[in-house]
This record gives C-alpha cells, structure tokens and sequence, in this order.
C-alpha cells in the first residue's frame, strides 16, 4: 500500500456559507462560483481508501460544513471507520439539537468561529450571526459532553476586543485559537502585540514547531489553552508547512495543498484505492515551493 505522506485532511464539504465574514478566506475555495455540496457517497469511497494511512486528524470544514444536508452522516463515518482525531470547524449557527444529540455519540471536536464576545461586534463581524443564539448552542454543545474550541481570526492590532475573547473563553473553559488574518497586510506582526499580552497571562508557553506557539492560562479555577497559529503562509516557510502536512478535498472531490493555490488535481475515484493513494502522493511529491 502506497503511503499518502499528509497527516492531515481537511474535507470542505460545502463551498458557500450563511455568514459574511470580511475576512473570510473560504480555505482557498473560489467565493464566485456556483454552489458545490460533497456527496456522501464519494466522501465514504476516500475515506475507505485512506482509512488505514497514518493520519493525525480529518476536519470537515467549508463554507460552512452544516450547509450540507449528509455532514451528520460524514462525520458519523469518520468516527466509526478511522481512530485518528476527527474535528469540525462550524459557525455553529445551523446545528440543531438532534443533530448535537446525534453528534455526542462520536468523537468529534468543534472548532467554531468566534470573532468577537460582544453582540455588536459579532454581528456587524459575520453579517448575521446572533451571538446571543450563539452562546445557547456553545452551552448545549458542553452539556451533550462534544469537545468545544474558539477559533478567533484576529483582524486588527487592537489588542482590546481580543481580551474581552480571551476573559470569555476563560470564564467558559474554552479552548482558544487564534489566528492572525492570512491576506491582511501587516498581520504577521500581530504577535508582537498578543504575545506579551498573553505571556502576561499564561503559566506555560510552548512553541510545537509548526507555527502554532501554545499558552496555559489559569485563572479564577478555571485552566485553558490559547493557541497562537503563526502561519507559516506569512513567511511562505514551506518546510514548515510541509511539517504540518494538511491538505484540503473541495466538494468536487479535487486536491488542494494549500489555501493560497486553486485546485491542483481531480481525484479520480473511479480508478481505485492505489491510483487515488497515487494522488495523494503525487500531490506531496510537489508540495516543496510556496
Ligand atoms: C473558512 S472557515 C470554514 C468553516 C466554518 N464556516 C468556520 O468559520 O469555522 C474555517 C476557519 O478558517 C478561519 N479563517 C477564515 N478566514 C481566515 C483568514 N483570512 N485568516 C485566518 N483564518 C481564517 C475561520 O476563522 C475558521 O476558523
Ligand atoms: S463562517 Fe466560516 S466560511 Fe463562513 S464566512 Fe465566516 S469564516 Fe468564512
């Protein structure tokens, strides 16, 4: 059997979604073309095929993954038919309460969107999210016993709508990950104001060498970690990138190394596990330039 060589697969099963975040990058999908939904069917004949690889984590994720009516039935199937992590990244606005109830049987993670802890800010930040609507989810999605993380884009150098995220994720026992705005001039300087912020904070820092530089902070009995993600994208650091080893599936079942790239090639899943094993590895094979 081929080895893929990636550790991790991001399957973006929806290419559109409800909210409009300005920063939005929509992970390298095209925000101008017509809506493209991943069918079950296909989604089940990749994971087969790839199901015994040495793969770290599978992330459904899109637009917005609850935009697809099977995600439920995906997710499902990951769980019962690989041992790796499996994780959604979600607005968490469209989940109703079967499908947490039906989610709390699996081992599934959510890492949802959460640029901001006023209602004001979140609002005019997503165009339409209700973040008091928000809140309720976040707290039945604790009580179902689901593993729950903030994902917050950090838009600006203003360090002050970051704290009230940061008191808030404290104060709910939510993981935090921040991540500066990838396309936004300037940004990979953001950490020269959050780090200090954080470091004041924390009890612990550890850089993983990948990118991602995670605090502990303990405060008030409650302990959380916040994960600064230092892209690797903002210093094209290639090796860094390959170490982390993510690549994304489109709805169309196409293969994408990066976010910054379109679409590089269609799997053909018609032609078998080891021609689609071939893919994946001819894909890694030219991942070596940003
Ligand atoms: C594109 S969204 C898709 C899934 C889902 N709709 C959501 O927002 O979580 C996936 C993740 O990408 C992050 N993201 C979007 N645009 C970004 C940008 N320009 N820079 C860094 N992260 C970004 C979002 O915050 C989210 O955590
Ligand atoms: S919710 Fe996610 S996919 Fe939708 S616009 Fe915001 S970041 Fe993009």
């Amino acid at each position: 059997m081929s080895k893929i060589y990636w550790d991790k697969i991001r399957f973006l099963v929806a290419n559109v979604c409800n909210y409009r975040c300005r920063f939005c990058h929509n992970e390298g999908q095209s925000k101008n073309i017509p809506q493209q939904i991943m069918s079950f069917e296909q989604l089940k004949i990749l994971l087969d095929y790839i199901k015994d690889q040495d793969i770290s984590e599978l992330c459904f994720s899109g637009g917005e993954p609850f935009l697809n009516k099977e995600v439920i039935k995906m997710i499902q199937y990951a769980d019962e038919n690989t041992t790796c992590d499996v994780s959604c990244a979600t607005n968490l606005s469209l989940i109703t309460d079967v499908q947490i109830k039906d989610l709390s049987a699996t081992r599934v993670k959510f890492n949802i969107q959460f640029p901001f802890a006023t209602m004001t800010d979140f609002k005019n930040s997503t165009g339409s999210g209700n973040y008091i609507k928000i809140l309720d989810t976040i707290k039945k999605v604790q009580d179902a016993g689901i593993c729950i993380g903030l994902n917050t884009v950090i838009q600006s150098p203003d360090t002050s709508k970051l704290t009230q995220v940061i008191d808030f994720a404290i104060a709910n026992n939510l993981p935090l990950k921040l991540l500066p705005q990838i396309g936004l001039n300037g940004s990979e300087k953001f950490k020269d104001d959050v780090f200090p912020l954080l470091q004041k904070r924390a009890i612990d820092r550890i850089d993983k060498g990948t990118g991602a530089i995670r605090y502990t902070l303990v405060e008030d009995g409650h302990r959380i970690t916040v994960l600064y993600i230092d892209s690797p994208c903002f210093t094209k650091d290639i090796d860094r990138c390959r170490k982390y080893g993510e690549v994304r599936v489109l709805p169309n079942m196409s293969l994408q190394s990066c976010i910054l790239k379109d679409k590089e090639l269609s799997l053909a899943l018609e032609k078998g596990k080891d021609y689609v094993l071939n893919q994946f590895c001819e894909l890694w094979r030219g991942f070596n330039h940003c």
